[in-house]
Order: structure tokens, then C-alpha cells, then sequence
């Protein structure tokens, strides 16, 4: 196998860590990690990695000159690096617009000087949302149309892609995908904000009815869709990655009490997300058909239990965000 350079953006978080950790344990590949290390941003998200393979670039995505150093030698560019909470969006939109927005038009501006290959990485939320009884999923065709400033500006960065793809040649894939649960995800997220409470002695929290639905998949499985689109994706096209994970927060909410030992309707109800998405769910079967993915995580439930032990055994790595996290919440009634 030939090792090639890549630069992945947001590679301190959640998902851009979870890529790395998987390109490093998959191919021969050396990486370069972008990250400016925002409050979601972590180090110890790389830690244990070889620093021959992995090196980081504490950078913004928006600092165009520092973009064009790091990306002139590269043979493609993951770009996971954005500001990706809703919540965090209804209280502050202006980061999401710099990051998402204009952080993706100097990425596109680099890898169009320089000739070089990108993969974007987007979300379902794209799409706006399904009624409950709806029998249609998203697929590559269904129409754009966002509800929060979060999910406005990852539309807005895909359209950006796709009309460099048009307009100017650059060589770009882009994929889709669904809410992603695992090791390494920051405390304000659903999974494990509730995980860490529970751990915490605190009431897990519901918005609204607990009716909302989202569709599951372990973030391992994304990296390896995100790996097999950059391989073998076809230039200027979109493929939608989930794992048939539908399950109405209500449940996971209960199966997290279950698993760690609680009774399954020790839960609060609180106030509802204003704008809340009401389910999404993606029909990955063009990337299944096409590229021959296949999730490795098909049992949730499973999965939901390596990550409650990821967040028993890793305390250091997300007790420095907790109470920040918390206060935010509080303020904002939830
Ligand atoms: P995250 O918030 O955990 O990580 C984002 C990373 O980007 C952080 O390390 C942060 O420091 C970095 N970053 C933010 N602004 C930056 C900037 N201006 N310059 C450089 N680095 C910056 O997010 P995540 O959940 O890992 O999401 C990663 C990507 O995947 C996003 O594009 C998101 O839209 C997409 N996505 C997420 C999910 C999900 O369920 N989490 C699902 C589908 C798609
Ligand atoms: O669908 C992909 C998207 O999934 C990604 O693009 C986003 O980056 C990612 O954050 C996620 O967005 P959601 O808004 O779906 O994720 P969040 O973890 O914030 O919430 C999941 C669901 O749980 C949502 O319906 C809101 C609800 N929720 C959330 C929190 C934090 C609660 O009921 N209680 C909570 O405490």
C-alpha cells in the first residue's frame, strides 16, 4: 500500500479523532491534524497515536496563508473542522458562520490552488426534518433545507463545494451523515451528557417529549465510510452514510439508564430545543451498492455499552469540560 499525506481539519474532535485513530489502525497513510483547539477541541484525543504518522497544526481553518502552507504538500484534505451544536447555534450563531462558512471557502480556495483532493464531511441535518410516520428516509436527492443556524451553515459550505466542483474543478467528494454516538464526543452532546450525569448522580435530560428520533451510527463506522469515499468516490458526487439506527430519544435515554444500572424512567423532562428536528433518517444504500461499505457497529446497544466504559474509565478526559458544559445548560433552562 502506498502512504499518502493527509490533512484532516477538526481532527482534535469527535469525529475528525475518530478518523485519524482509524486511518492510523487501517493504512499506511501519515497525517497532519488542523485543529485550533476550540473549547471542543481536545489533544488527548490524539494521545497515543505515533507521532511519526500524526502531527498537529494548532490553526484555524480560516487563516488562509497557514491553510496553503500545510495543504501545498498534501494529497488530500478530510475536512471534519466546524462548530457542530445546535444548542451552541441558537445562543451564538456568529462562530458557525466564520467556521462553517467562511473556514470551508478558504479550505476550497487552498485545495484549488493547489491542485489537491478534498473529502467534505456533512450531516443529515442538511435536509431539514421527517414527519415520525414518514416512509421516506433522505437519500442523494432530497432537497436542502435546514432549519438551525448550525445545519444553514453545513448546507451553505456543501453548496460552496459543490460549485467549486462546477465552476472551478476541484476535485471533491462529499458525504452525509447521521448522529454519530462513541468514544471522545464533548459532554454537550446527548449521549454522553446523559452517560457523565448519570455518573455525576444527576437526572438524565429529555427535551420535550423525549419523541424526537435520530439515527444512530458509531463513529468508527462513519470514518471508515469517509476512508472508502475518499478512495473510491466518484468526483462531484454525494454519499449518504448511516447504520438503520432510528430510535426515538425516549429509548436511548432508557437503554442508557438500563445499562448502567437504573430505572428506565429515572428521567427529567425539560424545555424543548426552539426549532427542534424532529427525526432524521438516511437510506445509505448508494454507498452499501456502490463502494461496498458496510457498518462493523450493527448493534447499537453494544456499542452503547463500549462507550458508557469509555466514559467510567476516561474521567480526566472530559471532568475539565463537565461543569462548564452544565452551567451553560442551566442558563439556557435545559
Ligand atoms: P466537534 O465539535 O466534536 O469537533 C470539531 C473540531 O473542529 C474541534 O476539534 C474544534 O477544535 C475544531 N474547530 C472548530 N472550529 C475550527 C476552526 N475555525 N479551525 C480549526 N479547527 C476548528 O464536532 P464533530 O461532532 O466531531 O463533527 C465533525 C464534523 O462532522 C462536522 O463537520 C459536523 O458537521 C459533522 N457531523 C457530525 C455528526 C455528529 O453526530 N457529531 C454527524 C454528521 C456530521
Ligand atoms: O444528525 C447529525 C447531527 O447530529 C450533527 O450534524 C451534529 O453535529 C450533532 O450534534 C447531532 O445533532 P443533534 O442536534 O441531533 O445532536 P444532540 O446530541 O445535540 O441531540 C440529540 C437529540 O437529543 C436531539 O433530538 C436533542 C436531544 N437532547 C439533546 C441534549 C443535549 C436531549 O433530549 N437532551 C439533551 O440534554
Amino acid at each position: 500500500m502506498t502512504s499518502r499525506h493527509l490533512v484532516v481539519t477538526g481532527g482534535a474532535g469527535f469525529i475528525g479523532s475518530a478518523l485519524v485513530h482509524h486511518i492510523i489502525e487501517h493504512t499506511d497513510d501519515i497525517v497532519t491534524v488542523v485543529d485550533s483547539l476550540t473549547y471542543a477541541g481536545n489533544r488527548a484525543s490524539l494521545e497515543g497515536l505515533p507521532r511519526t504518522r500524526v502531527r498537529l497544526e494548532v490553526q484555524d481553518i480560516t487563516d488562509a496563508l497557514e491553510m496553503d502552507d500545510i495543504i501545498r504538500d498534501a494529497d488530500a484534505v478530510i475536512h471534519c473542522a466546524a462548530e457542530s451544536h445546535n444548542d451552541n447555534s441558537l445562543a451564538d450563531p456568529s462562530p458557525f458562520v466564520q467556521t462553517n462558512l467562511v473556514g470551508t471557502y478558504t479550505l476550497l480556495e487552498s485545495v484549488r490552488r493547489h491542485g489537491v483532493r478534498l473529502h467534505h464531511v456533512s450531516t443529515d441535518e442538511v435536509f431539514g426534518d421527517l414527519a415520525l410516520d414518514d416512509p421516506q428516509r433522505f437519500t442523494e436527492t432530497t432537497p436542502y433545507h435546514p432549519s438551525s443556524p448550525y445545519s444553514a451553515t453545513k448546507a451553505g459550505s456543501d453548496l460552496l463545494v459543490g460549485a467549486w466542483v462546477r465552476s472551478f474543478g476541484v476535485r471533491a467528494t462529499l458525504s452525509i451523515c447521521s448522529n454519530n454516538y462513541g468514544p471522545r464526543q464533548h459532554v454537550e452532546k446527548f449521549i454522553p451528557r446523559q452517560i457523565t450525569n448519570l455518573l455525576d448522580g444527576v437526572r438524565p435530560r429529555l427535551y420535550g417529549t423525549g419523541a424526537n428520533v435520530r439515527d444512530w451510527i458509531h463513529a468508527d463506522d462513519h470514518a471508515a465510510a469517509v476512508l472508502r469515499i475518499l478512495d473510491a468516490g466518484e468526483i462531484g458526487e454525494t454519499y449518504l452514510v448511516g447504520a438503520d439506527g432510528e430510535r426515538s430519544n425516549r429509548e436511548v435515554v432508557r437503554a442508557i439508564l438500563r445499562h448502567m444500572g437504573r430505572a428506565e424512567d429515572d428521567y427529567e423532562l425539560v424545555a424543548d430545543r426552539p426549532g427542534h428536528d424532529l427525526r432524521y433518517a438516511i437510506d445509505a444504500s448508494r454507498l452499501c451498492d456502490e463502494l461496498g461499505w458496510t457498518p462493523r457497529y450493527g448493534d447499537f446497544e453494544a456499542g452503547l455499552e463500549d462507550t458508557i466504559r469509555w466514559y467510567r474509565e476516561n474521567e480526566d478526559r472530559w471532568r475539565p469540560q463537565k461543569a462548564a458544559t452544565e452551567a451553560m445548560y442551566r442558563a439556557a433552562g435545559q
